[in-house]
C-alpha cells in the first residue's frame, strides 16, 4: 500500500508527519452528538475532521444517529404519539418522524461528560440545544463541504440491532446502502475529503469495488484481529480504526510501516493521547477535540 498512486492510497500522504484530530460524533463532549452543532463545535475546536454515524430510516433515508434506537438521544420516549412504538428503532421511523424529534434537549439532564456540572458547557451553550434535529447525511455532508472540512462517515451495521434482534425487514441490502452513501458523498464533492469506515467489513468490500477514489478504514473493537496488516490488505483499506483497548504499539508500527494509517478511538484522556502519539498513530478520534488539538499544537503535529 506504500508508493501511493490513487487518491484512496494517497489520502493520508499530505498529512504525513502530522496527527489528525478527529471529532467523535462531532465534539460530543460539548454539544449533542451527531448534530450539526456538534460538528460546528468540532470545527471550532480545531479538529481536522469529524466522525459521524449513518443509519437508514423506515422509508430509506440516510440519517446521522449512533444508536439503533432513538431513546437515548431524542425525546421520543416522552412523546405521547410514539408511546406504543417502543423500542423506537430508527429503522421503524420515517424521515418525517425522525426529523420531528428533539435531538438536543436530552443533553442537559444527561450531562454525558460532566461538562454542564463543570461549567465547560455554559447556560448560553445549553440554550442552543433544545430543538436540534437529527441531520440527514446530506445535511451533514453539506455542512462539511461548505466549510471546506473533512469527514469520517461510519456506516452502522443495520442488519442487526444492539439487542441481537434483526434489522428492518425492508433493509435493502449492503450494496444498496453503500451505493446510497457513496452517491451522497459524491454529490457533495467529498470523495477525496471523506473516509468511509464500518465494523461491518462487507460494506467496505462493496465500497472498494464501487469507488476506487474513496479512502476506507477498517473499524475493529473488543477483539484484536490476529493480523491487522493482513486484514487491511485483504479489505483494501488505507486506514485501521481500532478501539483504544485492543491496539498495540507493535500493531501501530507494523501498519504504519505498510503505509496504513492508524486512527484510534475513543481517546479522551490527555495521558492516553500522549501515549498514542508517542506510538506513532496517525490520528486520534476523540470526544474532546480541543484537548487533542492543544497537545498536537504543543508538539508541532497539528
Ligand atoms: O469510528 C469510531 C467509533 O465511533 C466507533 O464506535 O460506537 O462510537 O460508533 P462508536
Ligand atoms: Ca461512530
Amino acid at each position: 500500500m506504500s508508493g501511493a498512486t490513487t487518491p484512496r492510497e494517497g489520502y493520508f500522504a499530505p498529512r504525513a508527519g502530522r496527527v489528525l484530530c478527529i471529532a467523535h460524533r462531532g465534539a460530543r463532549s460539548v454539544a449533542p452528538e451527531n448534530t450539526i452543532l456538534a460538528a460546528q463545535r468540532g470545527l471550532e475546536e480545531g479538529a481536522d475532521l469529524w466522525e459521524l454515524d449513518v443509519q437508514l430510516t423506515a422509508d430509506g433515508h440516510l440519517v446521522v444517529v449512533h444508536d439503533d434506537t432513538l431513546e437515548r438521544t431524542t425525546d421520543v420516549a416522552s412523546r405521547p404519539e410514539y408511546a406504543n412504538r417502543a423500542p423506537w428503532r430508527v429503522c421503524d421511523f420515517t424521515l418525517d418522524e425522525v426529523r420531528g424529534l428533539d435531538a438536543g434537549g436530552w443533553y442537559h439532564a444527561a450531562d454525558p461528560f460532566g461538562q454542564v456540572a463543570s461549567g465547560g458547557v455554559t447556560a448560553d451553550d445549553l440554550a442552543l440545544f433544545p430543538g436540534l434535529r437529527i441531520p440527514t447525511l446530506d445535511e451533514a455532508l453539506a455542512f462539511t463541504a461548505d466549510h471546506g472540512w473533512r469527514v469520517n462517515v461510519e456506516i452502522k451495521d443495520m442488519t442487526v440491532n444492539a439487542d441481537g434482534s434483526p434489522g428492518s425487514p425492508t433493509y435493502p441490502g449492503d450494496a444498496a446502502v453503500v451505493r446510497a452513501v457513496l452517491e451522497s458523498i459524491r454529490a457533495h464533492g467529498l470523495t477525496e475529503q471523506a473516509i468511509l469506515s464500518s465494523f461491518r467489513h462487507d460494506y467496505l468490500r462493496h465500497a472498494a469495488a464501487m469507488e476506487p477514489a474513496l479512502a476506507l478504514a477498517a473499524l475493529v473493537e473488543d477483539v484484536r484481529p490476529a493480523d491487522p496488516v493482513a486484514l487491511c490488505r485483504d479489505l483494501g483499506v488505507v486506514a485501521y480504526h481500532p478501539g483504544d483497548d485492543i491496539v498495540t504499539e507493535a500493531d501501530v508500527a507494523a501498519l504504519r510501516a505498510m503505509g496504513v494509517a492508524v486512527n484510534v478511538w475513543t481517546v479522551n484522556e490527555e495521558a492516553d493521547m500522549r501515549r498514542f502519539i508517542d506510538w506513532g498513530v496517525s490520528g486520534l478520534i476523540t470526544d474532546f477535540p480541543l484537548l487533542c488539538w492543544g497537545i498536537l499544537r504543543e508538539k508541532g503535529l497539528a
